[in-house]
């Protein structure tokens, strides 16, 4: 199911947990990073390697807005929406976002650059409002800042 190197990273981190279903999180990364995002296969596979029923790595699958069920873009733009974000202008980086890139949320540009999702607190609640770029963080956002991550990214 994953590359030699990824079966191999799942087996070792597989031995890091006392019961295996703790390794779903891990799991999960390896088969987005495999594939770019998770497939029916990934969750199947997991399930069986980790004793899980489907439906349990679906639940979690589904649960954290890290993981994508489908094709995303290069680089995933997540905006925080949730209270104080939102109170600080996180609508209007939405918006910003969209007339820029043309796209709404939870879609993808059609040159498969960005994807573009709201989210629940990134946990940077005292520097909103916050933009996840992939695995970066970006405090204190604005439609400025906002075009500057967006230029300096190729
Ligand atoms: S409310 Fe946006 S980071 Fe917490």
């Amino acid at each position: 199911m994953f590359s030699q190197a990824n079966e191999t990273k799942l087996n070792e981190i597989i031995t890091h947990y006392p019961v295996k279903r703790s390794a779903v999180l891990p799991a999960l990364y390896i088969a987005q990073e495999e594939h770019g995002y998770v497939t029916d296969d990934d969750v199947r596979y997991i399930a069986e390697r980790l004793d899980m029923r489907v439906n349990e790595v679906e639940e979690v699958v589904t649960f954290y807005t890290m993981y994508s069920r489908q094709p995303i873009g290069k680089y995933k733009l997540q905006v925080c929406r949730t209270l104080s974000c939102m109170l600080l202008g996180a609508e209007q980086i939405t918006e910003h976002l969209e007339h820029k890139l043309g796209i709404g949320v939870g879609e993808t540009t059609t040159d498969g650059r960005f994807t573009l999702q709201e989210v629940e607190c990134l946990g940077y609640c005292d520097l909103a409002p916050c933009l996840q770029v992939n695995f970066d963080y970006h405090e204190k956002v604005t439609t400025g800042s906002v075009d500057d991550i967006i230029n300096k990214l190729s």
